[in-house]
């Protein structure tokens, strides 16, 4: 390893934040050079020539500066390639036609200047007018689609613009991509180009549940969209509700429309979504003028945008410009300036979430960014106050990357009043006064989060654990939303989850004026229908219920992982009971479930054991009936191995195959290593089959899989 690798070297985040925008530019520009190279070393034959830990600095610098510059981000940064760190997760797919980037115009100036090049370069009097398209960017990641006589056969990601990530599962289970495309009138051989994107209404709710679990907490929605993409697990990628919005076009079997705008309605006949702010102009004022609305409409739509792309409109002309290096000559991006503004940071609050979480939250003095009021801005926690050295009292710069939720960028130093004082974390719950802690990790890491220890006694602890129990992915009981549950907490109706289930009963015992369908906000109706939704869901999953159960670190995919292991709510309990042995059974057998570590496993043997969760449970299960799972089978002939599925499968379904084998016990897995135990090999598996050989691993057909599961 050597890290003296020319270009290798990165800043610091004070001299990150003293780049003018122009020095920031050129050092994106750097550093988009240099990471790529790295990538390109690290996957290829030659041995990777940076450490892992210059060419993490080097990614955090390119990071931390497009935090400072949101709109210098460039098409071919290293944060928009899904995946950051190079990935065998995935299978490559080789762009028939390279997927693009495009150049970046910041003013009306860029703008016009453009049109000049395209004017030259057809050789047209300036005098004459050329149609061009405006539409928003969305901040998203594009992906390639790949019809074939109308039936979706594969996806991928854009990767390097020549090869991509074969995601075509994951693509397959957002709901605005068609499967099988509408009409008749489709070329036989067609790729569709567009953008997958984060809708902002589900990332809030993603991240709350994200926290809650222990998962990964994104940045913003892209992030979001990148990192539900890149799961293994489809079923993740579905439950994540990713969008997508067609823009263009790669391979094509037979002669196009005659424009951009035209191309573009044909895929809405087709069925899919285009942006309904697609428009063409004439004129180059009307173009700027569309510019300006779609900026002002910002804030109000439901995915993140950061500029309006124009495109030459005539599909003849854009032919005749073709492409110079890796964008089009008949295409531009029209980026949006930072959403940034400077306010005052009246307070630092705590807020105290569902396992006691103490997150710090900057209240401002509101201010306008971007077009939104911001009055809260997320500190993350306490050593990230300490980080940036951020005070009550500071002024502070604001920003809206494009994240719904506004970060603190920095402080402006020479305004900080005489008497600030450096923040202090709190020992004590804002809310309960129970002790606040930060917990030792193993390795003798202190958690970044500081905690309350009190539990349910904690009435902010209580009322988000509701909360929990009854959201979508968990009980998800219809009526019954975050506003309803703090209004039953906050009067005493709903204390705890078995209380949910006694409202109606109760509601029955109290007089007229007193009954439900009498409350404000209320009606006969909906009070009714509430009351059925309840009733419906006392009987659920079992995933679901374990999921609701709010155990710390216990995501959706942990609750399945569970649901399948152990079959019924009654046999997992009992064997959390046994766990509480280290060294026991029952200990090792949670354990052994893949996905399953220490730390989680302790967090649901410490829930199970804890008495006042078993008299919660007890009061619960009196009123709700969890259902029995499919349970995995241990004594399987491929129970704990580890399975790798490759090239085509002609009888099983990937998801039917991994489902299999996952019930019988097996592992499965997307890359061959010597952990491998078997390979099943379809027509057309390639590098894996290979490797499998090399490695000596058994290598089964399709057909001999399925003899020896069955
Ligand atoms: S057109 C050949 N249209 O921006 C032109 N791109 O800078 C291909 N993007 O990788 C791109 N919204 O991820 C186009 N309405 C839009 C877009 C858009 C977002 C992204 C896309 C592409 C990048 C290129």
């Amino acid at each position: 390893m050597r890290d003296a690798v020319k270009g290798a070297e990165s800043l610091t985040l004070d001299e990150i934040k003293a780049l003018s925008e122009e020095q920031a530019a050129q050092e994106l520009e750097r550093l988009a050079q240099v990471i790529a190279a790295a990538d390109k070393a690290y996957h290829g034959e030659d041995a990777p020539d940076l450490s892992d830990a210059a060419y993490d600095a080097l990614r955090k610098s390119n990071t931390a500066i497009e935090a400072l510059f949101p709109h210098l981000r460039r098409d071919d940064s290293p944060t928009l390639r899904v995946g950051a760190a190079p990935s065998e997760k995935f299978a490559k797919i080789t762009h028939v036609v390279p997927m693009l980037s495009l150049d970046n115009a910041f003013d009306d100036g860029d703008v016009r200047d453009f049109v000049d090049r395209v004017r030259r370069y057809l050789g047209l009097p300036s005098a004459q007018s050329v149609r061009l398209t405006a539409e928003p960017k969305i901040d998203g990641l594009s992906a390639s689609l790949r019809y074939e006589n109308g039936v979706l056969v594969s996806g991928a990601t854009r990767g390097d613009g020549a090869v991509g990530e074969d995601i075509t599962a994951n693509l397959k289970t957002i709901a605005s991509i068609p499967h099988q495309l509408k009409g008749s009138d489709y070329p036989d051989i067609l790729e569709v180009r567009g953008e997958v994107y984060f809708p902002r209404s589900e990332f809030a709710a993603l991240n709350a549940r994200q926290v809650e679990t222990g998962g990964k907490v994104f940045a913003n929605p892209r992030n979001a969209a990148a990192g539900s993409l890149r799961q293994l697990d489809a079923d993740i990628t579905r439950s994540r509700n990713l969008a997508f919005f067609a823009y263009a076009w790669g391979d094509i079997s037979q002669s196009w429309r005659d424009s951009q705008y035209e191309a573009v309605q044909a895929f809405g006949a087709w069925g899919f979504t285009v942006n309904p702010l697609l428009l063409a102009f004439d004129d180059l004022d009307d173009l700027l003028a569309h510019y300006a609305k779609i900026e002002a409409l910002r804030s109000e739509l439901d995915y993140d945008i950061d500029g309006v792309v124009y495109k030459v409109d005539d599909l003849a002309l854009q032919a005749r410009l073709g492409f110079v290096s890796r964008a089009p000559r008949w295409a531009i991006a029209h980026k949006f300036p930072a959403e940034q503004a400077t306010t005052l940071l009246e307070e630092i609050e705590i807020q105290v979430g569902r396992t006691g979480a103490l997150t710090p939250v900057a209240k401002l003095k509101p201010v306008t960014v971007g077009g939104v009021v911001v009055s809260n801005a997320t500190l993350h926690n306490e050593d990230e106050i300490a980080r940036k050295d951020v005070r009550k009292g500071d002024s502070v710069i604001v920003q809206r990357a494009g994240d719904v939720i506004p970060q603190i960028v920095g402080v402006v130093l020479d305004q900080r009043p005489a008497d600030s004082k450096p923040y202090e974390p709190l020992t004590e719950c804002p809310i309960c006064g129970s002790h606040a802690v930060r917990e030792q990790k193993p390795g003798d890491k202190e958690d970044a989060i500081r905690r309350c220890s009190g539990g349910l006694i904690c009435p902010a602890q209580a009322v988000e654990q509701l909360k929990h129990f009854v959201s979508r992915n968990a009980m998800d009981i219809d009526g019954l939303g975050e506003k309803q549950i703090a209004a039953f907490y906050e009067e005493g109706t709903i204390q705890r989850a078995a209380d949910i289930f006694r409202l109606e009963e109760l509601d029955q015992e109290k007089g007229r004026g007193e009954r439900l369908r009498n409350k404000e906000g209320w009606g006969a109706t909906s009070a009714r229908n509430l009351f059925a939704a309840i009733r419906e869901r006392r009987s659920v999953e079992l995933h679901r219920f374990i999921f609701a159960l709010g155990i710390r670190h216990v995501g959706e995919t942990t609750a399945k992982l569970l649901a399948r292991r152990y079959g019924s709510f009654a046999v997992l309990r009992e064997a959390m009971r046994t766990a509480k042995e280290v060294d026991s059974p029952s200990w090792k057998d949670l354990l052994d479930i893949d996905g399953i570590g220490e730390v989680m496993a302790k967090s649901i043997v410490d829930f199970f054991t804890e008495e006042k969760n078993e008299t919660a449970l007890s009061d619960l299960l009196e009123h709700v009936t969890p259902q029995e799972a499919e349970a995995v089978q241990m004594d399987t002939e491929v129970s704990g191995k580890t399975v790798v599925f490759t090239g085509k499968l002609e009888k099983l379904s990937r998801s039917e195959a991994k489902n299999q084998a996952e019930s019988l016990g097996a592992k499965v897995s997307g890359s061959v290593s010597a952990k491998t135990d078997i390979l099943v090999a379809g027509p057309g598996a390639g590098s894996k089959l290979k490797k499998a050989q090399e490695l000596g691993i058994t290598t089964l057909s399709e057909d001999d899989w399925i003899a020896l599961i069955s």
